[in-house]
Formats: structure tokens, sequence, C-alpha cells
């Protein structure tokens, strides 16, 4: 289990937030509704990301589902009724998550979804965003849009398709069918699937492995992949050459290669 000495508490509770060496933890906290996320947890949730991207200790972000059951089961349904029931309304909803939602997907750091139980809808969405994707056997993937009559919007779709392609995207969405973490390691949705019981450990590893790694190469490696994925028109070619340059001429990539020679492990300080 993770230690919670220093962990901080967003949305009354519901967003829990704490840090374990180079490692950032945001974890989704309303397991009696399977970590469905209200507006105030899309809010904390944005609250949570800003302190670990502003906390120069964190070189990693990992985001899970407290209880076991669920990573997130989408949007909160009993607010809609309220905040989501026409297309004025849903658009006003839309920009208040939309908000947190672009956090993240502009996110300097690398992040990691780590996925145990039920990841539906806006849950997709939020591990979508993710740079990667881990999950536990017996994990249940789906977009119930088409069950509940809702657009799922342009950038939900827009990663489901970069991640499993058009038709695969199409049977989810049509269909609003639920999948298992076998068929989601398959399709190309999740990247590892472990044992529920190693799931954290695993998740752990990978992020420690990250967090030792020189930091200015892991931003180039964010920068230019998320480059790759524009139009040719829209690609920052200069930036992608900038973040290079900074590598080339750091103080890490000089300790990277003395390591290497005196055959010990580099201590990266990311400039
Ligand atoms: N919004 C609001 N409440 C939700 C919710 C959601 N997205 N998902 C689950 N809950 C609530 C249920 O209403 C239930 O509340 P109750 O105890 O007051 O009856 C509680 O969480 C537990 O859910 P339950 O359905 O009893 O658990 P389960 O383990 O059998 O099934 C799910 C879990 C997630 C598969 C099922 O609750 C579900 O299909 N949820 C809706 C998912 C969805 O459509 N998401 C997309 C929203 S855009």
């Amino acid at each position: 289990m993770p230690d919670l000495s220093n962990e901080k508490s967003h949305a009354d509770g519901k967003i829990l937030q704490h840090t374990a060496g180079g490692v950032g933890v945001i974890t989704f906290n309303n397991p009696d509704k399977r970590n469905a996320m209200s507006l105030e947890m899309w809010e904390g949730f944005g609250e949570a990301l800003t302190d670990l991207r502003d906390d120069d200790a964190v070189r990693v972000v990992i985001l899970r589902g407290a209880g076991g059951k669920a990573f997130v089961s989408g949007a909160d349904i009993s607010q809609f009724e309220k905040t989501r029931h026409n297309a004025a309304a849903s658009e006003e909803y839309g920009k208040r998550s939309a908000a947190q939602r672009a956090l993240l997907a502009d996110y300097p750091k690398p992040t990691i979804a780590c996925i145990e139980g039920f990841c539906l809808g806006g849950g997709m969405q939020v591990a979508m965003l993710a740079d990667i994707r881990l999950a536990a056997h017996g994990s249940q993937f789906g977009i119930p849009a088409a069950k509940l009559g809702i657009a799922y919007g342009y950038d939900g779709l827009k990663h489901l398709v970069s991640l499993v392609g058009p038709s695969w995207a199409r049977l989810l969405m049509y269909t609003g069918m639920r999948i298992d973490a076998t068929e989601a390691l398959r399709i190309g949705l999740v990247e590892r699937v472990f044992p529920v019981d190693q799931l954290w450990g695993e998740t752990m590893g990978i992020a420690q492995t990250i967090s030792e790694n020189a930091p200015l190469a892991i931003k180039a490696a964010k920068l230019t992949i998320a480059q790759v994925l524009k139009d040719e028109s829209g690609r920052d070619m200069d930036a992608i050459k900038a973040v290079g340059t900074a590598c080339m001429d750091s103080a890490d990539f000089r300790e990277g290669r003395q390591a290497f020679m005196e055959k010990r492990k580099p201590k990266f300080q990311g400039r």
C-alpha cells in the first residue's frame, strides 16, 4: 500500500493526492458510486494535477481509482438532470470538465492510468488522455454514450481512434458494449495487464523507473510523440529542435555518459 503521510484532499475528499519519492499519485475516491465524476471532482482533479505539475520533486503522475471496483465509471449521471439536460447546459458542463481534461492533455510530465475494475465513459476519456494505461485482469472498458443518448465529442473519439483504429472505435461506440482487459490489451487500448494483486507494484515499478530517468530526455520524447500525432501543418518542428538541443547540452547528458563509463547508476537533475 502507498505511504499516505503527505496526502492532500480535494472535492471533499473525493479526489486525493499524495507523493512517494518522485512519483505523484491522484486517486478518484468515490467508491460508493464507482468513482463516477461529479463536476466538483473534475475541478478537484484539476487542482491535484496543477499541484503535482508545480511540484519540482514529482517526475511522473499515476491516476487510480479507490475501492478496487472501478477506475472511473464515467460522469456522475445523477447530476445530468440539473447540469446536462440540454445542449446549452451540456455545453457549459462540457466547458467546466474540459478545462480539467485540457490540463491532463497538455501535462508536461508523464502520466500513467492504473486501472482496476470499471473504466467507462468519461473514465475512458481520462485513461486515454494518460500517456500509458496499465490494467488489472478482470477490468472492464466501455463507452456507453449510445445507451444514454450522449455524443462523446471530438477529443475523446480522436484518442479512441488513434489507440484502437476506426473500426473498433465504431464497434465500441455503436454498441456501447464493454470489453475485458484481455481484449483491451489485444486491440491496443491498454499497454499491459497484470493480476490484480500485482497491478499497484508493477505500476509503481514503472513510475519509479521513469522518475529515475533523465527528465529532459523524457520531456523530449513526450513532446515529440505529441507532435508526431498532430497533422503535419500543425506540427511545431522548432519546439522539437529546441528540446533536443536542451537535452544534448544538458548536465544530465554529461552525467549519463559519465555514469555509463564509470559503471554506476546515473543521478539526473533535469538540467
Ligand atoms: N453516475 C452516477 N452513479 C453511478 C455511476 C455513474 N456513472 N456509476 C455507478 N453509479 C452508482 C450506482 O447508481 C449505484 O448507486 P446506488 O448504490 O445508490 O444504487 C452505485 O454507484 C453502485 O453501482 P451498481 O450499478 O450497483 O454497481 P455494479 O458494480 O453492479 O455496476 C457499473 C457498476 C459502473 C457497471 C454500473 O453502475 C454502471 O453501468 N454505471 C453507469 C456507467 C455509465 O453509463 N457511465 C457513463 C456515464 S457518461
